[in-house]
């Protein structure tokens, strides 16, 4: 028939079979344009002051909240597996309006960072630098008395607090607090010091995102309302180009795209426009769903955490902010 004869025709013509280039397991490793590499990963961890044992959170089905002795085992196996770096957050004790423990030398995240050194004296240490876990009203910065977020009050706290962790021995902060400035106070601050070594990773393009939704479980963040007045519109790509490139002319060693799932778009165009790595951060939310439709049967967990992964690498991240780091650090080595 004519539709045979057509069918056998074009088979003969198609010179260009992609598909040569799929069909066995060893080819597809070999024409990879993505690998991801433990060392890229920054496995975040939470501190909680006086907690007896660890607790796992509801939200985020395998993830803990830390005592001093589970926080040095998790550092010592992400190192194991090796992971690139921790990046710590703390619950304190009691909180304030101002945040003060945030800069307390012997403070829960100041201690942390500690107990993170002491387990890994090579391992880096990213510390966050934010009052949302430590102001009673869960806000990252002080407030006015009109309610506000106070921008330039809280920039001197940040540049306290920067200190007091680099001084307990962290080798890089994360300001994720969303204040105009912060990076180039926060620089300032720290070379005054004497630490002009302590690396910058700058929350560039953050998000007032719905997928931080578990971290608050994480931090017992005592937040109502959101921070949509500091973080950024989820409609814009432009202003996160332009809040890169501020921290960038202020300093910053890196810069960050978070949430990463959701922005994959923002962060292949801070990758064109940066000259310092990129980092991308998969958020509690990014984390949770996957785990949560995983659990539910409907999806195949360790394949669509890869997936999720790859195409954050694939996207432009030099370094990938991830609650699975330890675990896909013992699959990549097993793989080979
Ligand atoms: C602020 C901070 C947040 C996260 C990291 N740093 C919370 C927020 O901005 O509301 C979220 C991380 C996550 O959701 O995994 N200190």
């Amino acid at each position: 028939s004519p539709l045979e004869q057509t069918g056998q025709l074009s088979a003969e013509r198609i010179v260009q079979r992609p598909r040569r280039l799929r069909r066995t397991a060893a080819i597809r490793a070999m024409v990879a344009e993505t690998r991801l590499d433990p060392a890229d990963f920054v496995l975040p961890l939470f501190a909680v002051e006086g907690l007896d044992e660890p607790r796992e959170l509801a939200a985020m089905p395998g993830v803990r909240q830390h005592t001093k002795a589970s926080l040095q085992r998790a550092v010592h196996e992400a190192a194991q597996a090796g992971v690139g770096a921790v990046m710590l957050f703390a619950t304190p004790a009691h909180r304030d309006p101002q945040g003060s423990e945030a800069w307390n030398p012997e403070g829960i995240l100041a201690n942390a960072v500690r107990w993170a050194v002491e387990a890994e004296p090579g391992l880096p240490v990213v510390a966050d630098v934010c009052l949302d876990e430590f102001t009673d009203h869960g806000h990252c910065g002080v407030l006015a008395p009109d309610g506000s977020v106070d921008n330039d009050a809280t920039l001197p706290l940040y540049a306290k607090m920067s200190c007091t962790l680099a001084d307990a021995g962290a080798a890089m902060l994360g300001p994720s607090g969303m204040m105009d400035g912060q990076i180039g106070v926060i620089r300032e601050a720290l070379d005054r010091a004497g630490h002009c070594d302590t690396v910058l990773m700058a929350y560039s393009a953050k998000y007032a995102s719905g997928f931080f939704g578990p971290f608050r479980e994480a931090v017992d963040c005592q937040l109502t309302g959101d921070r949509r007045a500091y973080q950024q519109d989820p409609a814009n790509v432009i202003e996160g180009l332009r809040e890169v490139e501020l921290d960038l002319a202020q300093g910053a060693d890196i810069v960050m795209v978070k949430p990463a799932l959701a922005y994959l778009d923002v962060l292949t165009k801070a990758r064109e426009i940066s000259n310092v790595p990129v980092a991308a951060y998969v958020v509690s939310g990014e984390y949770a769903m996957i785990e949560f439709a995983a659990r539910a049967g409907a999806i195949d967990r360790k394949r669509c955490i890869l997936e999720a992964l790859t195409a954050v690498k694939r996207a432009g991240a030099s370094l990938i902010v991830n609650y699975w780091a330890t675990e896909v650090a013992g699959w990549l080595r097993s793989q080979g």
